[in-house]
């Protein structure tokens, strides 16, 4: 059997505990949590405590440098993704970065030379992916159900929710390098991106808003979008619409839809509109849930344990930022913004 994976995670919120909760829930057999860090030195006496984890460190540095660490998980604020990532790297460690994979497409290369660089795994943590939900559609897709998927259209709205209290980084758009289009929006461009099979992004036309800076206290630096909408081309003609929002005047929810030759789908609920006989026919199937962070981080450390690329790539994670970008020049220029 092959030996577990030791991993040190760096950053204790939301995301941090999720992760906590999946290794402990499904990865159990894969990998163990052999460290943690946080700046907060309660929060890391608490967690240390309720997921029994001897060794603490409140600078990441530190845990770089402990002896029988294999792999860190990255889990704080945007702005140190790429500094706590290339560190780790460089340290010899296999790294699950959380999303979005940067501030930037430029950070996201850095990241991605310096895994190959370093001959180590780097992953992104796009946990929409693992949804048995996505899973299921991701493995129709495969076999051809959708035939040559040449539309999508992908939306996360909140009508309220831009993250502000101990959560104010996300609106520093020096810290998060954007608002909702790379909080949110880059789960949703993610998951339709990787259903339609990653095609090379070729060009952006996007647009972005700040209407709802009257719900954010002063004391609050707010300067980032709280929506944002975009049409990506790709580079097989292929055609994806954005749309994202922390606060928009519409109902809240998610959608993906896509369309192919012989057939199309949606998500949340799965639906996929097929044809049988020269009969319309919709199918509305139902994969039972599943621990999506559980199985993100094992599937983390099976990539390692059986050197293979992970789902979720370095250099996907180029891409992705690649039309981030694009869509905040769009808005900056009013124009499409060819990627290259
Ligand atoms: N995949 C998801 O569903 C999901 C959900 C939430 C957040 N995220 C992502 O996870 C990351 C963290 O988000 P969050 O909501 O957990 O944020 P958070 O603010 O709740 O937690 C961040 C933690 O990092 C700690 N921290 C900050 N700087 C640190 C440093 N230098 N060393 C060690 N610890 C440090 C903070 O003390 C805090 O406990 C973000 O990139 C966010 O986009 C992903």
């Amino acid at each position: 059997m092959a030996k577990r994976v030791r991993v040190g995670v760096i950053g204790l919120g939301f995301a941090g505990t999720e992760h906590l909760k999946g290794y402990r829930a499904t990865a159990a057999a894969e990998a163990e949590v052999v460290a943690l860090c946080d700046l907060q030195s309660d929060l890391l006496a608490s967690k240390a405590q309720e997921f029994g984890i001897k060794k603490t460190f409140t600078n990441y540095h530190k845990m770089l440098q402990m002896d029988g660490l294999d792999a860190v998980d990255v889990c704080i604020p945007n702005d140190l993704h790429a500094p706590a990532t290339l560190d780790s790297l460089r340290a010899g460690k296999h790294v699950i970065c959380e999303k979005p994979p940067a501030r930037s497409a430029k950070e996201a290369r850095q990241m991605a030379d310096m895994a190959r660089k370093m001959g180590k795994t780097l992953m992104y943590a796009v946990v929409l992916r693992f949804t048995s939900a996505a899973q299921y559609l991701k493995r129709c897709i495969n076999d051809g159900m959708l035939g040559d998927i040449y539309w999508g259209r992908t939306v996360y709205h909140r009508r309220r929710g831009i993250p502000i209290g101990a959560k104010a980084w996300f609106v520093d758009k020096k810290r998060a390098g954007g608002g909702s289009l790379i909080d949110i929006g880059v789960h949703a461009l993610d998951l339709a991106w990787w259903l339609m099979g990653a095609p090379k992004p070729k060009s952006v036309c996007g647009a972005s808003y700040t209407k709802f800076a009257h719900l954010v206290p002063p004391s609050v630096h707010y300067n980032v979008e709280d929506s944002a909408f975009a049409m990506v081309r790709f580079v097989n003609d292929a055609t994806l619409i954005l749309e994202c929002s922390w606060s928009l005047n519409q109902a809240g929810g998610s959608i993906q839809q896509l369309a192919g030759t012989k057939g199309g789908a949606e998500m949340h609920p799965l639906k996929i509109f097929t044809e049988t006989d020269g009969v319309l026919a919709d199918l509305m199937p139902q994969p039972a849930g599943n621990d999506w962070y559980g199985d993100e981080v094992r599937h983390f450390a099976v990539s390692i344990q059986n050197r293979r690329q992970p789902l979720a790539t370095a250099e996907q994670g180029v891409q992705l930022m690649q039309m981030l970008d694009a869509v905040y020049e769009s808005q900056r220029t009013g124009r499409e913004v060819r990627i290259r």
